[in-house]
């Protein structure tokens, strides 16, 4: 008998139908939003998920009996219940390193676009406001030559410190274990603590994973080391920085600008974003290149077909998140 597979969420007609060969499939491409209890409704009688954009926690395992897989397509996974998944002996997995450099790019496109004022410029001039060039007239801040602060050196932050060689800027970068030294050669970057870091960046760029560790590790007391002229950009998730303190400083000009992809609870956030003109906001779209969307797609579906023993790599799934339950399978 096939096994029974749920997408939570639309998803390339062409990755339906690759699960359609070795699957029976439930693809939700109407893209409707199931609440928890809907999605334990549709769990409960499926082997495995591929999981798009949505949340699996404890109430959408309640009744998932034969869930074996899930398959998160994304690499932050803090939309899990791992421990849930894991007591469960459910497989948990994601997508890393295939949206390593797109979302490098759109950390440098939020940090550029901030510091040198384009959204803000843009709506002015579309605006009809444009009648004369002045000295000062959304003059920013430099990246050329400037101090890049980078607060988590993983796959996507060492790709962000990578471009920085282009622009002569000076690295440094805070993380919960130093990397090694052909790591930091190759980059040019050096290792500080937090604080030394938020001093001295022009430019911090957040790039951490959420977890408990992570909350809010940037907020009133961090902003208030940072430069007036300097600039915060966070492609990580919302919750990392204290949003009200955020508010806070960049209305207060204590710093010069934000670049921003994601929000505590989105895709609601603080409506006083809208009335800053010195942010730039972008909805959650790291990773959202068309061949980057179709490789984490496709990354998806290998783990999941993987791990339910279908496929070539058949039990050999690429990116288990709790690998202690291989082997421990329920099917
Ligand atoms: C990720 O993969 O975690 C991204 O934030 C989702 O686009």
């Amino acid at each position: 008998m096939k096994p029974k597979i749920l997408i939570t969420r639309a998803i390339f007609p062409e990755v339906v139908e690759r699960l359609q060969a070795h699957a029976e499939v439930e693809a939700n491409q109407d893209d409707i939003l199931f609440d928890p209890a809907e999605m334990a409704r549709r769990l409960a009688d499926k082997d495995g998920v591929l999981v798009v954009a949505s949340r699996i926690d404890a109430v959408a395992l309640g009744q998932a009996t034969r869930l074996r897989v899930v398959s998160n397509m994304a690499v932050g996974y803090n939309n899990l219940d791992i421990e849930a998944m894991t007591r469960a002996h459910i497989l948990a997995t994601n997508t890393p390193d295939v949206l390593n450099e797109t979302t490098a790019d759109l950390g440098w496109v939020l940090m550029m676009a901030a510091a040198r004022r384009i959204t803000e410029s843009e709506h002015w001039l579309r605006a009809g406001h444009w009648k004369q060039w002045g000295y000062e007239l959304f003059a920013g801040t430099d990246i050329y030559g400037a101090t890049l602060g980078i607060v988590g050196m993983g796959r996507i932050g060492q790709a962000i410190a990578r471009r920085a060689r282009g622009f002569g800027m000076r690295v440094i970068y805070h993380n919960r274990s130093q990397v090694s030294p052909e790591i930091e050669r190759e980059l040019n970057a050096e290792f500080v603590d937090k604080t030394t870091l938020m001093k001295q960046a022009d430019h911090v760029m957040l790039v951490v994973p959420y977890s408990a560790a992570t909350h809010h590790i940037i907020g009133a007391a961090e902003l208030a080391l940072m430069k007036p002229s300097a600039t915060l950009t966070n492609i990580a998730r919302g919750g990392i920085v204290d949003e009200t303190a955020l508010i806070a400083a960049l209305r207060e000009h204590r710093i010069a600008a934000a670049g921003l992809d994601v929000f505590e609870g989105e895709p609601k956030f603080n409506p006083a974003f809208l009335e800053l003109s010195n942010v730039v906001l972008t909805p959650h779209i790291g990773s959202a290149s068309l061949p980057t969307r179709r490789a984490m797609a496709h990354l998806a579906v290998d783990n999941l077909l993987a791990g339910l023993g279908l496929g070539p790599q058949a039990g050999n799934p690429p990116n288990p998140i709790n690998p202690e339950v291989l082997g421990a399978s329920r099917g």
